[in-house]
């Protein structure tokens, strides 16, 4: 195992990445940001210089952080904020093979651009030898609003999620320039280049903050293999819907005439209230570049645009690649039983008596303190238990290494991604959003052979907790989090303080006291 070390300049930068030019959150210049990568067993260390104006921290999505619970980049839970200015390095190693993501974890900072992808190789992958090269491939949407100008509106008043003005795959969009007086220009398509007779493996991320996407490569079905972290048993699509944050990793065999492909990904509206007569989809807005297209090309293809044709994509039902063509390779099936049950309702409603839309979890809302974030709580001796409800904090008293049956239950019609951090989880059972109203005792659970990953669309899920810390828990469309969609899962507390906080870094707790100065 070696060391892998990234320096993260992380400023503003004017780019255009749907051809109209914003300010946009990059680190060293780039958006999407550079890619971490790293074997299976290395140490990574990611040093941030914060040029932003703007407080930061960055959560490494789907890495478990074992002992490092300080370097989960969740500011108000496992960090104060890093403020402008400032330097501070996240150490962490990886005992976790496959597709992964970091992004700020300051309000809602990704959205504006901080955000890449983290591919973790594994020297012994079973699948090495059915691939010959790989690509990573995020899909995202697009806003031409810096969010900091819109939030404080959208989170006072009572309405629809805010929506995206464009989608992109790799960080490259197409917004149609007649429909803007902003200056705008073609960007062209993320293109892929492939070899005949070759076959690759592509790494795909939805990296949104609110869309769902459905990807399609004409005339080339996608064979799953990875799914969040976990080699799964090969199942070939044509469609692959990915939710927020979700990552799969598929093959693709290069067999076809040589010539340009689309590559399509087709962005839905599911956080967004059906009103009666709604178009499913956004993709019937033409006005908008909802159908997000990029190029697959052969060695040797004319030039200019694909002239395939795909089949018609179906429409988004906003949920998740079916569990049974997730199956975990080799198997790894859930403990029989579980030792411990935590139930959350989500919701979303007007709050008395502001009147104000708020998203809860089991009754309240999530904010999250930045001057004395949950870490410093611990560290300054406060018992959990006087934060326990205030702080949306759950579960803090659970033995160690506890079987833990995570349920979910939605009350409104809308799905949400919901993600774990520090963990993965079996995704045991499942049912309609919305209508998730029986008694646990009658549910059907599978504990055979249940995918295994780290964001599900509201389903029910078992998970160990052998990981001391604070982890959220949260649904990934950034909208509900800025909402207090948010739990905190505090576990093994005990051992966490006695054992593990006090080898906390300084730098956590550094700029909890400048934060005042500078507003977010
Ligand atoms: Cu992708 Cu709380 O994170
Ligand atoms: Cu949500």
């Amino acid at each position: 195992p070696t060391t892998r070390d990234y320096t993260f300049i992380c400023k503003r930068t004017n780019l255009a990445p749907d051809g109209v030019e914003r300010e946009v959150w990059t680190v060293n210049g780039q958006y999407p940001g550079p890619i971490i990568q790293a074997n299976i067993g290395d140490t990574i260390k990611v040093t941030v210089i914060n040029e932003f104006k703007d407080p930061t921290g960055i959560h490494m999505h789907g890495i478990f952080m074992n002992e490092t619970n300080w370097f989960d980049g969740v500011p108000g839970m496992t960090q104060c904020p890093q403020i402008s200015g400032t330097t501070f390095t996240y150490t962490f190693t990886v005992n976790q093979y496959g597709t992964y993501w970091y992004h700020s974890h300051f309000v809602a900072q990704y959205v504006d651009g901080l955000k890449g992808p983290i591919v973790i190789h594994d020297p012994e992958d079973p699948y090495l030898s059915s691939y010959d090269f790989e690509y990573v491939m995020t899909v995202s949407d697009w806003y031409h609003d810096p969010t900091g100008n819109f939030m404080p509106i959208f989170l006072s008043y009572q309405g629809n999620d805010p929506v995206p003005d464009s989608g992109e795959i790799s960080g490259v969009g197409r917004y149609s320039c007649s429909n803007t007086t902003l200056p705008c220009k073609d960007n062209g398509y993320a293109t892929y280049k492939v070899q005949k007779g070759k076959r690759y493996r592509f790494r795909i991320i939805n990296t949104s903050a609110m869309a769902h996407f459905v990807v399609s490569i004409d005339n080339h079905p996608m064979t799953i293999i990875e799914c969040e972290g976990t080699n799964v048993q090969k199942h070939t699509v044509d469609f692959l819907p990915i939710n927020i944050a979700e990552r799969y990793s598929v093959i693709i065999d290069c067999n076809q005439p040589v010539n340009n492909y689309w590559i399509r990904a087709s962005m839905s509206r599911c956080s967004i209230p059906y009103q009666p007569g709604d178009p499913d989809t956004i993709n019937s807005n033409s006005s908008l570049n909802y159908d997000v297209r990029g190029i697959l090309s052969y060695d040797g293809a004319p030039k200019g645009e694909p002239q395939s044709t795909g089949v018609k994509i179906p429409k988004s039902q906003c949920y998740d690649q079916d569990v049974s063509t997730l199956k975990p390779y080799p198997p790894q099936p859930p403990p029989q039983s579980s030792t411990s049950t935590l139930e959350l309702a989500v919701n979303v409603g007007f709050v008395q008596p502001s009147d104000v839309l708020e998203a809860t979890v089991n009754g309240s809302s999530y904010v999250p303190d930045f001057k004395e974030p949950t870490i410093m709580k611990l560290k300054n001796g406060i018992d959990p238990s006087k934060f326990f409800r205030s702080d949306n904090a759950y579960g803090y008293d659970f033995p160690h290494c506890a079987v833990v049956d995570l349920i979910i239950r939605n009350l409104e019609r809308r799905t949400h991604p919901f993600h774990l951090h520090g963990h993965n989880f079996w995704v045991i059972c499942q049912g309609e959003a919305g209508s998730f109203n029986k008694s646990l005792g009658s549910l059907e659970y599978n504990l055979v052979d249940p995918p295994l990953r780290d964001i599900v669309t509201v389903k029910p899920q078992r998970y160990i907790a052998c990981n001391p810390g604070i982890w959220a828990f949260h649904c990934h469309i950034e909208w509900h989090v800025e909402m207090g969609m948010v739990a905190q899962l505090i576990e093994s507390p005990d051992i966490f303080i006695k054992n593990q906080l006090p080898k906390m870094p300084r730098q956590i707790s550094e700029f909890c006291n400048k934060y005042d100065n500078e507003k977010p």
